[in-house]
């Protein structure tokens, strides 16, 4: 039987977002409906509602998000109702040619579900990375569920699944960082913090956090940073070099998006360095720099997205280490809100209040 459910959509683009009546199918094969618990409030969410991402209003946003499994459709053997799990957007396929190639993290062919979740008048939706999760209940490709320990709280979980999993993949995954590695992460919003996190979590011996924003410095600290630059005061680049022995970094991270920042990471790293890119840059955006100074140097330049994750290997193993008390993942929950409180929530991101709000249903 259908569901009828709230949910928080974008109509049309650059109206504000209105909690109004989806109605969500029973799950087919491969599909499973799932109870959310609690959904974080990304950029991307915004970007959707802006236009910033596709034509294909309306959307139902939210994709940050944990619940419990409902129902699930034939075929299903992974999860069962009744599990914790986390939603996912990269549920790989195993058979496109990056999956055969051993590299599943870049899959062009990632499971959602079948089936459409509408408005009351069969208006078709658009779930936002495949997901929809400011909703009771949201129908997903099941691969899309990855089952975690139902220990951790649910606005805790859900932002692994999407910003904080980026960043600290960032640093886990794409760098990847070692023992003993510098670290500067440029941009100390959620996903600078997390990329941070990442950092110490593999064992960085100096962790450098730059922002314009004193209140984001002071966070990057209690997440773990050993050093802060306010690049609004101080040169970041020589900073960075004067911190690590006069060579830069060993790894720079980019979580903003922005070419400024981006030579900011590239001149601030050591010679044969890594730059990881997790910040999201915007199509008009160009980078201008000899390229004699990118043939100059060796190391690497990357680019992450979501972090590298690959939800089943290591969702479980970052739950299981914030439930030792080893990666405070709680600290990225600036407030949980109602599902009627997304838009304000979009205005505190905005000015930079919050590193995460949390829906909970
Ligand atoms: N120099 C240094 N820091 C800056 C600059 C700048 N020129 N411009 C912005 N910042 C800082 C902000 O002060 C803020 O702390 O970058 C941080 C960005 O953080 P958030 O806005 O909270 O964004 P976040 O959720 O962390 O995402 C960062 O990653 O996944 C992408 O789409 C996401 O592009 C976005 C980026
Ligand atoms: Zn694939
Ligand atoms: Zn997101």
């Amino acid at each position: 039987m259908t569901s009828r459910v709230r949910g928080v959509i974008a109509r049309s683009k650059g109206e504000p977002v209105e909690v109004t009546t989806v109605l969500v199918p029973d799950p087919g094969p491969g599909e499973a409906l799932v109870a959310v618990q609690a959904c974080g409030v990304c950029h991307t969410d915004l970007h959707y509602r802006e236009g910033g991402i596709g034509d294909d209003y309306p959307y139902l946003l939210g994709h940050e998000a944990a619940g419990v499994v409902e129902a699930v459709g034939d075929g299903v053997t992974s999860v069962i109702p009744g599990d914790f799990v986390i939603l996912n957007w990269r549920a790989v396929c195993g058979e496109c040619r990056a999956c055969r190639r051993g590299r599943p993290w870049y899959c062009f062919a990632t499971h959602n579900a079948q089936q459409k979740m509408t408005l009351e008048d069969g208006t078709v939706l658009s779930p936002a990375l495949g997901i929809g999760a400011f909703v009771d209940k949201t129908l997903v490709a099941a691969g899309q569920c990855t089952k975690v320990d139902p220990a951790v709280p649910p606005e805790v979980a859900g932002l692994l699944g999407c910003g904080v999993m980026a960043g600290l993949g960032a640093a886990i995954n794409t760098a990847p960082v070692t023992r003993g590695d510098s670290v500067a992460v440029i941009g100390c919003g959620g996903v600078g913090d997390a990329a941070i996190l990442g950092a110490r979590l593999a064992g960085a011996r100096t962790i450098i956090g730059v922002d314009i924003d004193p209140r984001k410095l002071e966070l990057a600290q209690q997440f773990g940073a050993t050093h802060v630059i306010n690049s609004r005061e101080t040169d970041p680049v020589e900073r960075i070099q004067e911190l690590t022995g006069g060579n830069g970094a060993d790894v720079v991270i980019e979580a903003i998006g922005r070419p400024e920042t981006y030579l900011q990471a590239f001149y601030g790293r050591d010679l044969a360095g890594t730059v990881v890119l997790v910040g999201v840059p915007t199509p008009d955006m160009r980078l201008e720099a000899p390229l004699l100074d990118f043939f100059g140097r060796g190391g690497a330049l990357k680019s992450s997205w979501y972090g590298d994750c690959l939800p089943e290997r290591d969702f479980p193993m970052l739950t299981d280490l914030y439930l030792q008390g080893r990666l405070p993942l709680d600290k990225f929950v600036s407030e949980t809100i109602a599902l009627d409180q997304v838009e304000p929530a979009f205005a505190k991101m905005e000015r930079g209040e919050v590193l995460r709000s949390v829906v909970k249903l």
